[in-house]
């Protein structure tokens, strides 16, 4: 069993910090870490964040990027060496999806979602592991969603996948390193993602038996903390979305795609 990261004094790079479980992990870090850094695309949302936060001691500082673009990724390295932050915890939390057919996507809605799902939270790692002083720590943020396949959420559902899979492995090559590697698999939450993966003429991800799973922002985050700390690989927070882990994990596949196919049929 790896030893985990311990949180206190942490400088922490949290992506997708402007809103939802981005936010709270923020709100959560800020009473024990020295640094924050706070990344995402929309200044206002970041800035009233570190407001939140200013009863702390914690430097926090906004890092405005687009993640889903290279040059974007680019500027958070070069804001890090500007404003001297060597990080040692990295939370890859920005994350996106899209509600609705495959066929009907929009071309660049679908780029965006695997620029920013799987090639920011990839490149981001990779860019920051050798600034990355030890111990070290690195907390991924997947879904429940990674651990089955989702008609009307193909591409994030399989987006996920890889994070999980990304992460595991990871969690393996570092721990020698002094680095521990843990991602979270939330089930449905309630912050802005289900607006955001609706589409214009769609609906949102708001579906029949999510309410059984659905647990707060804030249990999600602290569970996904408390995995880091005790060096947990991974992590399905509340007990609703730890047993459907597990059984959606042991399913046969073949009966799996059955069940979904029975699902996606009656709507
Ligand atoms: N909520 C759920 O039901 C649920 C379930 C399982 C997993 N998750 C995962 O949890 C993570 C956080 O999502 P959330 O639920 O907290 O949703 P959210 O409230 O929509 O937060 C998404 C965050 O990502 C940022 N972001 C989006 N596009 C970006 C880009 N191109 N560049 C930089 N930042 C970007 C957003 O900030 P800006 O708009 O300011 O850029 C925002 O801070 C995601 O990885 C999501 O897949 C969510």
């Amino acid at each position: 069993m790896p030893h985990g990261f311990p949180l206190e004094q942490c400088r922490a790079v949290i992506t997708g910090a402007s809103s939802g479980l981005g936010a709270e992990f923020a709100r959560q870090l800020a009473p024990g870490a020295e640094v924050l850094v706070l990344v995402a695309r929309r200044a206002e949302a970041l800035e009233k964040v570190k407001m939140e936060l200013s009863g702390t001691r914690t430097k926090v500082l906004c890092c405005v990027s687009d993640l889903a673009t290279e040059a974007g990724r680019s500027d958070v390295c070069a804001f890090l060496a500007a404003n001297g932050v060597k990080p040692n915890l990295l939370i890859n939390n920005a994350g996106m999806g899209d509600y609705g057919s495959f066929a009907s996507s929009s071309a660049e809605k679908t780029r965006t979602q695997i620029e920013l799902n799987i090639t920011a939270l990839t490149m981001l790692t990779h860019a920051l592991l050798p600034l990355m002083e030890t111990p070290g720590g690195i907390l991924n943020v997947s879904s429940l969603a990674s651990t089955l396949p989702m008609p009307d959420l193909a591409v994030y559902a399989a987006s996920k996948a890889f994070v999980t899979s990304f992460s595991e492995a990871l969690a393996i090559e570092l721990a020698p390193k002094g680095i521990t590697v843990s991602c979270v698999c939330p089930g449905p939450t309630p912050t802005n993602f289900s607006q955001t993966a609706k589409r214009s003429d769609g609906s949102d991800t708001n579906r029949d038996g999510q309410a059984l799973l659905r647990i707060p922002p804030a249990q999600v985050v602290r569970e996904a903390l408390g995995a880091l700390q005790a060096g947990r690989a991974c992590v399905f927070p509340g007990v609703g979305v730890a047993i459907a882990g597990r059984v959606f994990r042991l399913m046969p596949r073949g009966i799996m795609r059955w069940v979904l196919r029975r699902r996606s049929t009656k709507e």
